[in-house]
């Protein structure tokens, strides 16, 4: 059964809306932790548009299951994560302008980069996910960078509709079993949604997926308990 990271930076796209304290991601974390999450996920963007170094520093310290942080293979942050040591690294690409992480990491460009990355990263203790799209080089980059885990990129299957979403799951399922041929755990998400979830949580050897707007998005309609519950609900298998 494919473990939920629950992804909260849409709260404190709320709270940084009017600069002041609430919502804090540290409540809904801890909602989302008591509902069933397996872990929580943060990206502390260079801009801070949403989630701040305070924030990660709290739930460093409230947070009982597993935190993941996203970053960019950037100084700045790549120092915070060392300190505030979450239990898993995600390296993003990050770029200004983006209204969200629009595409994998190019290991396959970066090579250098995402290496001394993850041995910085694995260094102070911090397991080390890559964010790349299903593509063979991109994976087969991943597992020479050291790096112990990648999470698949699922935004072209997120938006594809019809055959087209039978191809890119055709794509994840084939990136996956080559990512766990190499040793990779095996992470995904991306635009994952109560709707798309299935067929994904059903790879093979899926270790987590990581969900965050639709579940925010939810959350806000219906609370934090119940939209965490019947995502965890969708993501076992039918017996
Ligand atoms: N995984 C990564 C690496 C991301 O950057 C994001 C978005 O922050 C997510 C998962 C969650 O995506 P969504 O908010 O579309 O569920």
């Amino acid at each position: 059964m494919a473990r939920l990271g629950v992804n909260i930076d849409h709260v404190a796209t709320v709270r940084q809306a009017r600069n002041t304290y609430e919502p804090d991601p540290v409540w809904a974390a801890t909602l989302a932790e008591l509902a069933g999450a397996d872990g929580i996920t943060v990206h502390l963007r260079e801009d801070r548009r949403h989630i701040q170094e305070r924030d990660v520093r709290l739930l460093r310290e409230t947070v009982h299951v597993k935190l993941n942080l996203e970053l960019a293979c950037e100084a700045g942050v790549l120092e915070i994560a060392c300190r505030l040591k979450p239990d898993q690294a995600t390296l993003v690409p990050e770029r200004r302008e983006e209204v969200t992480t629009e595409g994998g990491l190019d290991v396959v460009a970066n090579r250098q980069q995402v290496h001394d990355a993850v041995s910085q990263l694995r260094a102070a203790g911090i397991v080390v996910s890559l964010f790349i799209d299903p593509v063979a080089e991109q994976v087969e980059a991943a597992a020479a960078s050291q790096a112990e885990a990648i999470e698949l990129h699922t935004g072209c299957y997120a938006l594809a509709t019809g055959s087209r979403q039978a191809a890119e799951l055709a794509r994840l399922i084939e990136a996956g079993r080559l990512a766990r041929q190499r040793g990779l755990i095996l992470n995904a998400g991306h635009g994952l949604n109560y709707q798309n979830v299935g067929p994904v949580a059903a790879i093979a050897e899926m270790d987590e997926l990581n969900i965050g707007h639709s579940i925010v998005a939810r959350a806000v309609m219906v609370g934090m308990d119940r939209a965490v519950r019947e995502m965890k609900a969708l993501l076992s298998p039918i017996v």
